[in-house]
């Protein structure tokens, strides 16, 4: 049985297996409290009612050991999950040596013992409802057509900036870890026309924040014949509709986590739009002083989002401040047709987006006016030498949804090895 069948196995006889959770021993009973993938259930061990092998196995059970235990299961009120099971045998089937996470511990050595403290519940559920996010993104994209790719993790190109990849001996030639798969998904649309992959990122980002991580789950799509307002519209559906299938599908997980279901129901379309004038001129409004074309950060990103309960968009940037695949508004060519979607209370942005610049000329301009070098970038020119068409897409920070749709307070906790400055084991 696993434990979360305890319902349906009541009155009979099972077999469970799991590992030591608590222990505690009373007036000949030793009391175990028994944890597997699904959860934790009480087994009462008598003195009276088993043999002597398996009296002494319990008693010498250490916490962590696993253990097989044989018995009847029970329903019962006083049993803090309201079963318990009777044991009539135990074999221990690992004796765990004395275990170094004991209760009060340091978010350091949660980090060196990472492969030891992925067992606690709260990580458990954690990865959980990740493994859960991960499976409603993809039928998200199912359902609309879309082909799942796999690009390339070695690279020899970037896309946001030079600065933060992370160099690579490519048999004695430089080379990168992808920073972002959209140029490869851009190739990929003359071929599937809808694409999505969503596959590690690298960023050599020395920021020591809550909300970086230097190996990070990066969900792209891009999409043929998509306006940036397509392009938003989708992402909008996209994030409601894992938040919905989270609360909905996911309810005792994400309860257990304190996380209440109506704060992702809440998550529905329309969300909030607002220009990056209008961002600027509320935050000189709201306490931090502000230029045209400074970036956004993150204490002003919390003054934007500290009453939202749905993310924000904030769209029309100025396009000399970002990204050189941006293309700009044939109106007002100043702004680019892209958006940044952000998370509500201060989590950060969870979405980068907008229209690709699909004319050769017009690239190759903007390349130059930005310094970069062509030469690496002739392949994504060839694509708006053969049948270009317009096209959008984004880039969508699983880790970061998994946090903000968590409220939890760090990154770390949303992914189980995570990759920052300073860290790269367990
Ligand atoms: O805004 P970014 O850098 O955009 C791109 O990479 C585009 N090429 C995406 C595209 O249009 N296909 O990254 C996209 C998202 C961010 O909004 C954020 O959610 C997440 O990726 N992200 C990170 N998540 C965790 N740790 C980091 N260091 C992250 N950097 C970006
Ligand atoms: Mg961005």
């Amino acid at each position: 049985m696993h434990i979360s069948d305890a319902e349906k196995q009541v009155g009979k006889e099972c077999s469970l297996k799991g590992w030591v959770y608590r222990k505690r021993e009373s007036g000949g009973i030793i009391f175990i409290v028994v944890r597997d993938s699904t959860g934790t259930m009480q087994a009462a061990i008598k003195k009276d009612a088993v043999g002597a092998l398996t009296w002494d196995a319990a008693q010498s059970s250490t916490i962590e050991s696993s253990i097989d235990v044989t018995g009847t299961v029970k329903k019962d009120t006083r049993a803090p999950t309201g079963y318990e099971m009777e044991a009539s045998a135990m074999r221990l089937v690992h004796m765990a040596e004395p275990y170094p996470i004991t209760e009060y511990q340091s978010a350091e050595l949660l980090l060196d013992k990472r492969h030891l403290w992925l067992r606690s519940r709260k990580m458990t559920n954690i990865l959980q409802i990740r493994s859960a996010v991960f499976k409603h993104i993809r039928e998200f994209f199912e359902g609309r057509f879309f082909w799942e790719v796999t690009p390339p993790m070695i690279t020899k190109v970037g896309g946001e900036s030079g600065a933060d990849m992370f160099d690579i001996d490519f048999f004695g030639e430089k080379a990168y870890l992808t920073q972002s798969s959209q140029l490869y998904l851009e190739a990929l649309v003359p071929s599937l026309e809808y694409v999505y992959s969503m596959v590690p990122s690298f960023r050599a980002e020395k920021s020591r924040t809550t909300k970086h991580l230097a190996e990070y789950w990066h969900l792209e799509a891009e999409s043929a014949y998509y306006s940036n307002e397509d392009n938003m519209r989708l992402q909008e559906d996209l994030v409601s509709y894992v938040c919905q299938k989270t609360a909905s599908e996911n309810q005792d997980l994400i309860e257990s986590l304190g996380v209440e279901r109506k704060r992702l129901e809440a998550v529905r379309p329309p969300f909030k739009r607002v220009t990056y004038k209008e961002a600027i001129d509320y935050l000189n409004k709201h306490g931090s002083r502000k230029d045209w074309l400074d970036d956004i950060g993150t204490e002003d990103e919390k003054i934007l989002t500290k009453d939202e309960d749905k993310p924000v968009f904030i769209y029309r940037w100025p396009l000399s401040i970002k990204p050189f695949y941006m293309k700009s508004d044939p109106s007002d060519p100043e702004f680019a047709l892209n958006s940044d979607m952000q998370a509500p209370q201060g989590h950060g942005e969870l979405i980068g987006g907008s229209e690709r610049i699909w004319d050769l000329a017009e690239l190759k301009g903007r390349m130059k006016s930005m310094g970069i070098e062509a030469d690496a970038y002739e392949w994504y020119l060839d694509l708006r030498r053969y049948g270009s068409i317009p096209h959008s897409g984004f880039g969508f920070g699983v880790d970061r949804f998994i946090k903000w749709a968590l409220n939890l307070e760090h990154i770390k906790d949303a992914i189980p090895f995570p990759r920052m400055m300073n860290r790269a084991e367990p």
